[in-house]
């Protein structure tokens, strides 16, 4: 959410901003700016809109420096405009300032401020603090004092970066809450709240924590905590791959990424399954071992599609494992106090490890004495770094908002978790060797799934004119049904609801007619026939069924408008290959309605704020 860069080298800076801004954009895109520091004293840019639009503004009026900073926006205070992108400055203009994260007291320090004389420009929360930094600063004379003194005053989360008229080869950088990494290269430092904006440049980077504040100039890195003890960093080297944020040939990222899922299927459970021995290794699980081994209840919580997977994990942890488990939103379970027994095993699900409702419900859970696993992708993320021990996706960067290579590598580790945890409990050697023997099947049956692409682009044409449409499914799959209606909604901006099959009946079948598309997830399971009636029920009411089957079943055709065959799997596993269809069909529709598929309007990738 928000995305920031800062540069220091020896480069015009405004190249490298601007080039760093591009692979943040999926961060928050409805506004953008830069600040530099060259000959010309500090000079800033900001526009409404897209990078694009700040690359126009920056190509008709130059910019000139080798420090700079530079933002893309996510509107939390004050709407996209001009005046409230970032960088913000003081009432002095000596103080530049790009912010993620909220401001929580900002209200009580602009009135504080305001008291003072001091006139401000915008309408965000961002700007108290710029404001407050340039006070201290007007009074003192000292940068990082003032910094430090602003930060001990502010309440809320921030990932900053300062730039100061005074100071032109210097810039400070803090966080609280909200991610800064810094990458060290030759004779260069290149600051950003997310490693793509660095990758192109090195891959040495140190990672900044909580309450930790940086001060980059021509003597180095200096690093301290922000009420000034000295910290110790290390330099680590990033994994991610410059071509794995690139399109390669893909219209959008989101295309790609759907068409990636057999290869990251793959690379969640390499090294991890042994049909041989029934074992699943999973390595950062080790200093987790003692609380795993007692645990006596699971809690799954995460945020839109990894509550969904948390949803199935729920499903499969206590048919395999037979642990009885419970499943919150992250941000419901943050506030209601919740009761964590002896013996809970908290488990975050997030792609990015930087979800603040999910980091804020694992400090709480923690906190009430649970044993915290992370199930992440980010790697050196937030959440990867505060839970105990865990499992990583390995599906490298997911650039597209809508999530779903990360949805199916989420499903597969809860998996292999379950099957971890059911191996130390009840689960028999059999049915694990079962569920082995299918789940190394996979990746090939996703692959065949994937080729639905043109059939659901066929009927994406037939559909998108309907506005509103209801995704059904049983057991395993209703958080299925829940996942293809957040996809269709997400980037179509198509109203769509997500219901257990059953549950059309108590109310919401009153909605169906013949303009309303209902996708009915129905494999062949212990449910079939039940949701076999339900179709029937929609028949009825002249709704138009679109269902997603076996490749065996021919029995639905007669019942449905259209019906998407996928590969037949063992029920637990059946969410893997059913959500290709549903993913497929929310983008083609999507790109027939001629939306911004890998930037949706009002949303951003990763929700940094609660
Ligand atoms: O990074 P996280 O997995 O923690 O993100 C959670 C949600 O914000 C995310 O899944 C969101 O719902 C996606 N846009 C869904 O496609």
């Amino acid at each position: 959410m928000c995305g920031i860069v800062g540069y220091l080298g020896q480069r015009e800076a405004a190249d490298v901003l601007l080039g760093g801004l591009a692979r943040l954009e999926y961060r928050g895109y409805d506004s953008a700016g830069l600040a530099t520091l060259g000959d010309g004293g500090l000079e800033m840019r900001r526009t409404v809109g897209r990078v694009k639009s700040l690359v126009d503004s920056v190509a008709a009026a130059p910019v000139s420096g080798s420090i700079g900073i530079a933002h893309t926006r996510w509107a939390t205070h004050g709407r996209p405009s001009e005046e409230n992108a970032h960088p913000h400055g003081d009432a002095g203009q000596r103080i530049a300032l790009v912010h993620n994260g909220i401001i929580e007291n900002h209200a009580a320090i602009r009135s504080f401020l305001e008291q003072q004389g001091i006139r401000f420009s915008s309408e965000t929360d961002t700007e108290s603090l710029a404001q407050l930094i340039g006070f201290f600063y007007s009074r003192n004379g000292d940068l990082l004092g003032s910094v430090r003194q602003a930060l001990s005053d502010v309440q809320g989360t921030f990932g900053i970066v300062v730039l100061c008229a005074d100071a032109p080869r210097t810039l400070i950088a803090a966080r609280r809450g909200s991610p800064l990494l810094i990458g060290v290269g030759e004779d260069e430092y290149i600051v950003s709240s997310d490693a793509s904006a660095i990758i192109t440049h090195t891959s040495r980077v140190v990672y900044l924590e909580d309450n930790e504040i940086v001060t980059l100039d021509p003597t180095g890195m200096h690093v301290a905590t922000i009420d000034a003890a000295p910290v110790e960093k290390t330099v680590h080297t990033l994994v991610m791959k410059l071509e794995e944020i690139e399109l390669a040939g893909y219209e959008h990222h989101m295309l790609k990424e759907i068409f990636e899922q057999p290869e990251t299927l793959r690379n969640a459970m390499r090294g991890r399954l042994n049909r041989q021995t029934g074992e699943i290794t999973l390595g950062g699980l080790k200093a987790g071992e003692r609380e795993i081994a007692r645990a006596r209840r699971a809690l799954l919580f995460g945020c839109g599609t990894a509550w969904h997977a948390a949803l199935v994990g729920e499903y499969l942890f206590e048919d395999l494992a037979r642990l009885p488990t419970d499943v919150d939103y992250a941000s419901e379970l943050r506030y209601r106090n919740p009761i964590i027994e002896e013996g809970t095993l908290a488990i975050a699900v997030s792609q990015s490890g930087e979800t603040a409702d999910t980091l804020a419900a694992l400090r709480e859970v923690k906190t009430k004495g649970a044993a915290v696993l992370g199930v992440v992708n980010g790697v050196g993320s937030s959440i990867a770094r505060e839970t105990d021990a865990g499992v990583y996706l390995h599906v490298g960067p997911e650039i597209g908002v809508a999530s779903t290579k990360a949805f199916t590598a989420q499903v597969a580790v809860l998996t292999m978790l379950a099957l971890y945890l059911g191996r130390r409990r009840h689960l028999s050697a059999e049915r694990t060797d079962l569920v082995l023997r299918e789940l190394e099947q996979i990746p090939d049956k996703v692959e065949r799934a994937l080729e639905l692409s043109q059939q659901t682009k066929l009927l994406a044409e037939r559909l998108a004119e309907w506005d509103n449409w209801l995704y059904l499914g049983r057991g395993v799959n209703y958080p299925l049904a829940l996942e293809g209606a957040l996809k269709l909604k997400e980037i179509s901006y198509i109203h769509a609801e997500g219901l257990p099959a059953a549950e059309m009946k108590h109310g919401p079948i009153a909605m169906i007619d013949p303009g309303m598309p209902v996708v009915v997830i129905a494999p062949r399971d212990h449910t079939y026939g039940k949701i076999v009636s339900n179709i029937e029920e929609v028949r009825s009411r002249d709704g138009r069924v679109i269902v997603i089957a076996n490749e065996c079943d021919r029995e639905l055709e007669r019942l449905a408008d259209e019906v998407l065959y996928v590969p037949s799997t063992i029920p637990c596993l059946s969410p893997l290959v059913t959500c290709i269809p549903l993913q497929l069909l929310a983008y083609h529709t999507a790109v027939v309605r001629g939306r911004d598929v890998d930037k949706p309007r009002n949303l951003a990738k990763s929700v940094t704020v609660e």
